[in-house]
């Protein structure tokens, strides 16, 4: 299972995390954060999420 989180320094809010999965993710000063709350995913769930960003700033948070 994996943890997504957004890299803050690479996103630049284009929006499509936040619109394709609002649950998961929101807006926050333009740019997106994971919402709070512990979600794991499958890893083929995981890249399929990774793979709506464009500059590739979702990625897996192994720290929690
Ligand atoms: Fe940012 Fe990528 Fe989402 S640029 S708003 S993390 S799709």
């Amino acid at each position: 299972m994996v943890k997504l989180k957004v890299d803050r320094g690479r996103c630049i809010g284009c929006g499509s995390c936040v619109s394709l999965y609002p649950d998961i993710f929101e807006m926050d000063g333009g740019r997106a954060k994971e919402r709070d709350g512990e979600k794991e995913f499958s890893s083929e769930e995981g890249e399929e999420i990774k793979s709506v960003c464009p500059v590739g700033a979702i990625i897996e948070n192994n720290d929690k």
